[in-house]
């Protein structure tokens, strides 16, 4: 299987209809890409790994350099999926060289294809530098959470008629500019459908609608690994419960002394 690549991605939206929805979860290390890589098209190397990984309290702390390096281990953990890298926090906003700078290596250490940013009407500007220097850009609008400390939390957005108009001209801002796809997180569904339907570029809803043009998920949330997750998470498995309780054999058996057993232990000639 060779690579998918971001035209291909683009394409797949064609004069306002997605035959095949683009499948999309987040991957922040070699072994979970090779799992995830043959199922999706787009593997996201989130900053949600702040909470996930690092135990951070939100994505603000993540650093470019922990996104080029679990972007990198994406890159090799995978050859089908197109990987695309969240720019963290601080590293895009203050000018567009800035942020062609920040792309730019994220880029050059990782071997991903592409970056993600949030924002709307605000990064038009700069997706559209960052496209005409090489740069593909996902955009991301809605609840945006970098966006905490303004927002005040990570509820639901585009309930009331302003913020539900600020959402679709946003995402059609990002369209205009040249984003390849746009994530509509945690916004109320209509609204998710009205931008939908206001773009070209395919939309990846989460926590937004059904008929958006693909859907992500967090890996963990969706393998219930992580233990504090939003209403519109759907958790698959109870993988925590399937650790826990293979940690537990293992602890009683070093504790018996019944691990290692004959199979485990070398012996002399
Ligand atoms: O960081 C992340 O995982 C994301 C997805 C939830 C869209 O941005
Ligand atoms: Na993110």
């Amino acid at each position: 299987m060779k690579r998918l690549t971001v035209p291909m991605i683009r394409r797949r939206k064609v004069d306002g209809v997605t035959a095949e929805p683009l499948v999309m979860l987040t991957a922040y290390t070699a072994r979970q890409a090779q799992l995830l890589d043959a199922h999706c098209d787009i593997l996201l190397v989130g900053d949600s790994l702040g909470q996930v990984i690092y135990g951070l309290p939100s994505t603000i702390p993540v650093t470019l350099r922990m996104m080029a390096d679990h972007a990198a281990a994406v890159v090799r953990g995978s050859y089908h999926s197109v990987v695309v890298v969240d720019m963290p926090f601080g590293s895009y906003e203050a000018s567009k060289e800035q942020a062609f700078e920040s792309a730019s290596l994220l880029l050059k250490e990782s071997g991903a294809a592409a970056v993600k940013l949030e924002g709307g009407e605000a990064m038009a500007e700069t997706v559209a530098f960052l496209n005409r220097r090489g740069i593909p850009v996902m955009g991301h609008v809605g609840l945006t959470p970098q966006a905490v400390n303004v927002l005040g939390g990570y509820a639901a957005r585009g309930r009331s008629g302003a913020e539900a108009d600020k959402i679709v001209s946003d995402a059609k801002a990002l369209d205009e500019a040249g984003a390849f796809a746009i994530v509509i997180e945690g916004v109320v569904e209509p609204i998710a459908i009205a931008a939908t339907e206001s773009v070209a570029c395919p939309t990846i809803g989460i926590g937004a609608s059904a008929r958006c043009d693909g859907q992500v998920l967090v890996t963990e949330d969706m393998l219930g690994m992580f233990d504090r997750v939003p209403r519109f998470v759907k958790k698959y498995e109870d993988i925590a419960a399937v650790i826990e309780n293979t940690v537990k054999r293992y602890a009683a058996e070093v504790r018996d002394r019944s691990f290692p057993g004959e199979e485990q232990t070398y012996q002399p000639k």
